[in-house]
């Protein structure tokens, strides 16, 4: 089932999630159907807090898809390409994170609007799996930042926090006054960051 994605500034993006005491069949339904969401709503990520449910719980697939709409590892860092995707962790914890990297974020609660975000280059995440077992995600590249990236949303954190302040009230105020852009003109500003982020990725030696 599609479960509505909640945009800033709806309040419950900003409660802090709960820690899953069990992973019971509700928990491991509602992991599936955030999953489908994602998908639906052409994410990379999403966070329990997200469909409005105050739980720490994220689905990530960072994969590609190719012509055919099927994933590839094409382009993903060795590290990320080990890593079994789609991703689905509950109270994940981060153990390790080192050096420091930027990428221009988006996100589905905040759609249509994008910008550079700092973020650490790698990390080991802990946590529970779908089925309650023990998992740790050792990666970097596109995955190390999502992970951080949805993390935050369990503390009611959302990327445009992390801007500075001149930019981050400039995406806050003209979603006040403006509204979101349609999902065609979202859609739009999405192919521009990914081109740029192209560009900036063909720039690096
Ligand atoms: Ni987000």
């Amino acid at each position: 089932m599609v479960l509505e994605v909640l945009k800033y500034p709806d309040p419950r993006l900003r409660k802090k999630g709960l820690s899953v005491k069990a992973v019971t069949p509700e928990m491991q339904e509602l992991a599936r159907n955030m999953l489908e969401t994602m998908v639906a709503e052409g994410g990379i990520g999403l966070a329990a807090p997200q469909v409005g449910e105050s739980v720490r719980l994220l689905v990530i697939d960072t994969r590609p898809t190719d012509e055919e709409g099927q994933p590839t590892t094409e382009g993903l860092s060795e590290l990320e390409s080990k890593v079994v995707q789609p991703i689905v962790i509950f109270n994940p914890e981060i153990k390790v994170a080192t050096d420091k990297t930027t990428y221009e974020e988006g996100c589905l609660s905040v759609p249509g609007f994008f910008e550079t975000v700092d973020r650490a280059q790698y990390v080991e995440v802990e946590g529970l799996d779908i089925d309650g077992k023990k998992v740790t995600i050792k990666t970097d590249g596109l995955l190390a930042i999502c992970l951080q990236h949805e993390m935050d949303h369990l503390e009611g954190k959302l990327f445009i926090d992390r801007l500075s302040f001149v930019k981050s009230n400039k995406i806050k105020s003209r979603i006040q006054k403006h509204g979101y852009p349609t999902p065609e003109e979202a859609a739009e500003e999405r192919a521009e960051a990914r081109e740029r982020r192209k560009v900036a990725k063909d720039a690096v030696p």
